[in-house]
């Protein structure tokens, strides 16, 4: 007859339903609000932190409106849970501006192109533009139009966006002006 060792293991950590501190590391500086473990990324930075540069659309994943980063990749905040970003990057469109308050090359290429009309869209296709680069995929318009396909513009500005987004690649390799 064999004997079997029973395994103890810590009792499971419950966190909620009710609210409790969490701490967001926010465009570099630490903030903590009293979130119920249910609220979204997109709802604790515009409700609980007072960043309301990204912006609610469809709170369902589907408009790209309330792009933002964490750890550095672009991610849909409507679709993250606040609570498990901690100890986690957060990046907003608050957070993309320079030191000195100085517009990224994005956000100057954007208002260069025209490549808004009611704006409400563009913080969401930025911090998605801005990705799209570091992560190499805008090389051509067919690339750019399919990596920002995620991030719907009702003004349908895009060409004006994808404008932007050349331009912005094309300064950054020393080309001077935007291909197509
Ligand atoms: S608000 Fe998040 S994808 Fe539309
Ligand atoms: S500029 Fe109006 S939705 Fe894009």
């Amino acid at each position: 007859m064999s004997s079997t060792s029973q395994v103890t293991r810590p009792p499971a950590t419950v966190s909620g339903p009710g609210a409790l501190p969490v701490t967001l590391m926010v465009n570099g500086s630490a903030k903590v609000a009293d979130l119920e473990p249910r609220v979204s990324l997109l709802d604790a930075l515009r409700d609980h932190l007072d960043l309301t540069g990204t912006k609610k659309g469809c709170d369902a994943g589907t408009c790209g409106a309330c792009t933002v980063w964490v750890d550095g990749r672009r991610v849909l905040a409507c679709l993250t849970l606040a609570i498990s970003c901690e100890g986690r990057e957060v990046t907003t469109i608050e957070g993309l501006a320079g030191p000195g308050g100085e517009l990224h090359p994005m956000q100057r290429a954007f208002i260069e192109h025209d490549a808004f009309q009611c704006g409400y869209c563009t913080p969401g296709q930025i911090m998605s533009a801005v990705a799209l680069l570091e992560e190499g995929n805008a090389e051509d318009d067919a690339a750019i139009a399919e990596y920002m396909s995620g991030n719907l513009c009702r003004c349908a500005a895009y060409p004006n966006i994808r404008e932007a987004i050349r331009d912005v690649r094309d300064r950054s390799r020393g080309d001077g002006h935007a291909a197509s």
